[in-house]
């Protein structure tokens, strides 16, 4: 029962304290002053030594109205009995007005008498915050102990337990907000803000309540930093501050007020929890009252007010990125537009060093429609469209390799991207050049210089201008001209069947490799062209031709592909008696003729045409009366239908038109082909060169150069190697043996032929004098050495290898 009482006692009186009294005590006899009341207590000696020291008393004796918190002996040091004191060190701690204690409920702003005239010639009266929730009464940090009243001048001593702290500036607390309480380590951004540039100081910020928003809450990244730090991001900075900070100190206890931002908008502050919340709109503050010498500071964890922020568009962000001159070049061509709105879906290419002065064009070539994320290989539609000849917008080309993205093959992608708004932003490495002219434009690795040579040659790469339709060209690469080996040569003589297959190789028109659909185009020569995609693999005329975004290059006027197969016009047609006349084939036709065969050069057979010099030597054409064998010498050099494809994958059974005879074809690591009558001994003829009849027919057709005649006489009964087939163990014996004579042998030629001229090595020996030898061992045995000179004339000029001696064991 006691218990229950003197616990409620307990809490009755812990409520007392705590509530606001409004009668004053009233036992102070008046007349006193400030001085009197230091003077009568001890425990105010030193402060009042101090005064005296410095010089104050007069100061002190003229207040009125006034509060002084008079510095007790326990905030001196205790080895000294006074301080030197200015008329400031005691305005600090002067309130300019009467307080009792019990007026002032929880917190409460009161200003002293201290004035920093550095900012405002008037100055701010520097505030003090008092607090009396609970059982302590604080003034700033200091414990206020005794209240005296000062009944002549109307004022109030109270002690405090230590001298108050300064307090910083509102700018110089900006300026040290890195090193400032721990609890401003998420409220960096809008204090920084304030300090860079001398902002707070040019802009004499003082008298001022901070709002602060968080960091998180601003989100503002450096790139976004950095413009509002430049000249051009003044206005935008200077309202996102001032829609921060509000004119006047507004701390603690207040009765809700409707003000203004600096930025003059409208605000309500209210405050509760006994003012140690302050509430602006409708959000609580985190963390409240921290005085500064000249305002106060409040922290919130979100924006108090909309569109205080500024909207970010490529402009801002381009100068925060430091690209001024990009920016500046693009109001001189009054592109300005492109840069200014953030919701255009565009992509935007800029270097890190500021290039000289750019033209329009290529200032446009930077940008580019969509969003690019580079996800994958593709063309992209670039804001450069010219009017002349491209007649279209002009394409920059992606390709994705591994991390590593590259634009038009030399360019490469150096950052993430940088988004603002719609637009992204990416740093390349180099400048972005606009698509060169054609000739420039197509690199050496592309093997495409015949193309171009021959098209020069021709007058076609004028590229005029066809109305805005741009250019196609398809080049046909080396390996394209290569293959056609005899038919190239047909070419080179008919000039005019030439122009019909390089005229059409342009086309008016623009062919990317991401054509869809199907198209008819004209070609400079204004014969018609279809172009259709079938499942990704374009077919010009019917024919599918690799066009990949790879090797496609772009350039001023259009795009090229370089291609790998020749596309042939329909109306150019090169048959086996054309390609006839590219070589010395005379004697051969000559055969041909006198056996009435000369009609299958204009059906579907092909040919294998020994050189009129070489039948000469070999002397088919003195054996002329002989007609049986040489018909028998001319089947075997006439192909049926199929024969040519087989001769060309080089398959060991090519059928010949003598019957049950088929050739073989064997293949040197060399690639050149040999062939051989595979029912006949081991001789050999060597295919030269070979030309593919270009006609609409479906069996290719064709002739093949080959450096000696095939001979009847190869063909099986007649002389040839002997096959000799001994059982293995005999086989093994015999190689045994053979080693060990190779082995004496050769450790006898050791010792013999040291120093001694090797002779001439068979390989290099002249091909034909082994035939001779061969066929007719009373010969002699070398020719005049002008006759193999220009047989090896005959050879394959794409032929990388010497003529080997086919007849060697
Ligand atoms: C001086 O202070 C001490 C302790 O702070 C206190 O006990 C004493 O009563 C004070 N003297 C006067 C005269 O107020
Ligand atoms: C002090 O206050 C009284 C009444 O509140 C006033 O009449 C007087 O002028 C004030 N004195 C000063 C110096 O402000
Ligand atoms: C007045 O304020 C300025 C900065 O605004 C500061 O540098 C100076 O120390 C202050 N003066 C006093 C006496 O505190
Ligand atoms: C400080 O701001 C308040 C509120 O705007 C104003 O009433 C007061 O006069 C200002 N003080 C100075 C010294 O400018
Ligand atoms: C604040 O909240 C009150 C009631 O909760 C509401 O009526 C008022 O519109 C709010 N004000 C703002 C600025 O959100
Ligand atoms: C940007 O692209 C999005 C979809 O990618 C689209 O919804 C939006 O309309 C586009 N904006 C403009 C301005 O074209
Ligand atoms: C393409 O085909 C059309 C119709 O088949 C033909 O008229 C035209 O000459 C061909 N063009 C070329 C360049 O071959
Ligand atoms: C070719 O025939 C002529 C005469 O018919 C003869 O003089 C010549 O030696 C022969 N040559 C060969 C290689 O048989
Ligand atoms: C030759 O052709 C035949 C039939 O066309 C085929 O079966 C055979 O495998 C081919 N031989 C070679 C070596 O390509």
């Amino acid at each position: 029962m006691w218990d229950l009482l003197s616990r409620l006692l307990i809490l009755g009186l812990l409520f007392t304290s705590g509530v606001c009294k409004d009668s004053p005590d009233d036992d102070i006899p008046p007349t006193t002053t400030i001085i009197d009341i230091l003077s009568s207590n001890a425990n105010f000696s030193k402060i009042l030594l101090s005064l005296q020291r410095s010089d104050l008393v007069d100061y002190i004796n003229e207040l009125q109205n006034v509060t002084f918190l008079a510095p007790l002996n326990l905030a001196f040091p205790d080895d000294q009995f006074y301080l030197d004191l200015s008329q400031n060190d005691v305005s600090r701690h002067m309130i300019d007005q009467p307080v009792d204690a019990d007026d002032v409920c929880g917190l409460g702003v009161y200003r002293t008498l201290f004035v920093n005239t550095s900012l405002l010639p008037e100055g701010v009266q520097q505030p003090i915050l008092l607090d009396n929730r609970d059982d302590l009464f604080l003034a700033d940090n200091a414990i206020v102990t005794e209240q005296y009243d000062v009944r002549s001048s109307n004022s109030v001593v109270y002690g405090v337990s230590s001298f108050l702290e300064r307090h910083k500036s509102a700018c110089d607390f900006f300026a040290d907000i890195a090193d400032a309480d721990p609890v401003f380590a998420q409220y960096q951004i809008i204090a920084r803000l304030f300090s860079d540039n001398e902002f707070c100081a040019t802009r004499k910020i003082t008298n001022v309540t901070f709002l602060v928003p968080s960091d998180a809450s601003v989100g503002l990244n450096e790139i976004e930093l950095n413009y509002l730090n430049t000249n051009e991001g003044l206005e935008d900075k200077t309202r996102l501050l001032e829609s921060h900070a509000v004119a006047g100190i507004w701390g603690g206890r207040l009765e809700p007020v409707s003000t203004k931002t600096l930025a003059n908008q409208k605000i309500r502050i209210s405050s509760n929890s006994e003012g140690s919340n302050i509430i602006v709109q409708n959000t609580s503050s985190t963390f409240s009252n921290y005085l500064l010498s000249d305002g106060i500071v409040h922290l919130y964890d979100s924006i108090l007010l909309e569109n205080s922020v500024p909207v970010f568009t490529p402009r801002k962000y381009l100068l925060g990125l430091g690209l001024t001159s990009v920016v500046n070049q693009l109001d001189f061509h009054k592109l300005s537009s492109l840069i200014d709105d953030r919701d255009v879906n565009q992509t935007i290419f800029v270097t890190e060093s500021a290039e000289s002065t750019e033209s329009k064009s290529s200032l446009l070539y930077h940008f580019v429609d969509g969003r690019v994320e580079f996800d994958r290989d593709e063309l992209l539609t670039t804001k450069y469209c010219s009017s002349s000849v491209l007649g279209h917008c002009q394409k920059l080309k992606v390709m994705k390799r591994g991390d590593q993205v590259s634009l038009n093959n030399n360019v490469f992608v150096t950052s993430p991207k940088i988004r603002v708004g719609n637009t992204y932003i990416y740093y390349v490495d180099e400048d972005l050049t606009l698509p060169l002219p054609f000739q420039h434009a197509v690199s050496p690795f592309l093997r495409c210089a015949k193309s171009i040579k021959l098209l020069h040659d021709f007058g076609l790469l004028k590229f005029r201008n066809n109305g805005g339709l741009g250019y196609t060209v398809f080049l046909p690469n080396a390996d394209a001209w290569r293959g056609l080996d005899l038919v190239l040569d047909y070419l080179y003589a008919n000039r005019g069947v030439m122009l019909e297959i390089l005229g059409n190789l342009i086309v008016n028109g623009l062919i990317y490799d991401d054509f869809q659909g199907s198209a008819t185009l004209a070609t400079l020569l204004d014969k018609p062209l279809e172009v259709e995609s079938v499942s990704d693999t374009l077919y010009i005329n019917g024919t599918a031709v690799d066009v990949s975004i790879e090797s496609e290059v772009l350039f001023d006027k259009g795009v090229a592909h370089p291609i790998e197969r020749l596309v042939f016009p329909a109306t150019v047609q090169v048959g086996v008696p054309e390609l006839l006349s590219t070589v010395d084939g005379e004697e051969f036709l000559k055969v041909l003729k006198l056996l009435r065969l000369d009609h299958l050069l204009y059906e579907d057979y092909s040919f294998i045409v020994p050189s009129s010099r070489s039948m000469r030597l070999e002397n088919f054409t003195s054996e002329l009366p002989n007609l049986a064998r040489l018909e028998k010498f001319a089947r075997l050099h006439i192909l049926p239908a199929g024969g040519m494809e087989k001769v060309i994958e080089c398959n060991d059974t090519v059928p010949t038109l003598l019957e049950n005879v088929h050739l073989s074809c064997r293949e040197l690591t060399s690639g050149i082909s040999m062939l051989s009558v595979r029912e006949g001994n081991d001789r050999e003829v060597r295919v030269l060169r070979q030309g593919l009849a270009i006609n609409c027919g479906d069996t290719a057709t064709g002739i093949l150069l080959v450096d000696r005649s095939i001979n009847p006489d190869w063909l099986s009964g007649s002389r040839g190697p002997i096959h000799l087939h001994l059982p293995f163990v005999a086989l093994l014996i015999g190689v045994v043996i053979g080693m060990l004579l190779l082995a004496v042998g050769a450790s006898c030629c050791l010792v013999c032929s040291v120093g001694k001229q090797t002779p001439v090595s068979g390989e290099t020996a002249p091909l034909l004098r082994a035939h001779e030898r061969l066929e007719n061992p009373t010969l002699p045995n070398s020719p005049p050495p002008n006759e193999t000179q220009s047989y090896s004339n005959y050879y394959s000029t794409h032929s990388s290898s010497r003529p080997i001696d086919v007849d060697q064991p």
